[in-house]
């Protein structure tokens, strides 16, 4: 599904809203509901006030289902110390946070001589502009929408300009908001310039995830 931008629109389910009882289940719901990815939460509790996965669960998503693409948001002060651990477990975006304690052209060249795609994130309470001698090195930029740690929190307008700033300077890259994401916030992203939607909540709590993620489509298509 393209915009008038000609870019295309990509719906993610956060992993960290399924139920972890049923964890290569609730993967697979997501690849068969027609998601574009499946998005990787993982945290840890320097970085925010949560821990959630590490490695195993993002070999766990190869195995259960290899094509699915693999996106993974690395919220930790040390992302540095742990990506050759999640490239080899089968991460095929690495999303790391402009917060992050590392040298991070350092750590995006190295990710693109290993053939992995290279994310930039920013908090809510960061300025954007700090990205800007990140966006020649990078594939996509992730937009916070809520602050990091927690699912099924209120969405931040705000954090929209953000958006809007990066899509002005960029045309081309892929734009991704992640946060309070639902039916009403994800055209809201788009009309200013998001082509990528991470949801965890309002897409895990469906009884019928493929219906939720074909009217999200519409919706987008319609705007
Ligand atoms: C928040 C995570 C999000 C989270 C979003 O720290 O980065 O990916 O899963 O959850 P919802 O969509 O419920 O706000
Ligand atoms: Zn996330």
């Amino acid at each position: 599904m393209i915009n008038a931008l000609d870019m295309k629109y990509e719906i993610l389910p956060s992993l960290l809203a399924a139920d972890y009882g049923f964890l290569a289940d609730e993967i697979r719901r997501a690849e068969a509901a027609g998601a574009d990815a499946l998005h990787i939460d993982i945290m840890d509790p320097h970085f925010v006030p949560n821990m959630s996965f590490g490695p195993d669960i993002v070999a766990l998503a190869r195995r259960v289902a290899p094509n699915f693409y693999r996106n993974v948001h690395l919220m930790m002060s040390r992302p540095d110390l742990y990506i050759e651990k999640f490239v080899a477990a089968g991460a095929e975006t690495l999303q790391l946070h402009i917060e992050a304690d590392c040298n991070l052209h350092e750590e995006f060249r190295r990710l693109k001589s290993m053939g992995v795609k290279r994310a930039i994130v920013v908090n809510p309470e960061t300025p954007v502009a700090k990205i800007e001698p990140f966006l020649g090195e990078i594939d996509e930029a992730l937009v916070m929408t809520v602050h990091p740690g927690y699912g099924g929190q209120k969405f931040i307008s705000a954090c929209l300009r953000k958006v809007e700033w990066i899509r002005a300077r960029r045309p081309r890259l892929d734009i991704m908001i992640d946060g309070g994401a639902n039916a009403e916030t994800i055209p809201e992203a788009a009309r200013a310039g998001a082509n990528q939607f991470v949801a965890g909540s309002y897409l895990y709590k469906q009884t019928d995830m493929k219906g939720a993620i074909d009217s999200l489509r519409a919706s987008l298509a319609s705007l």
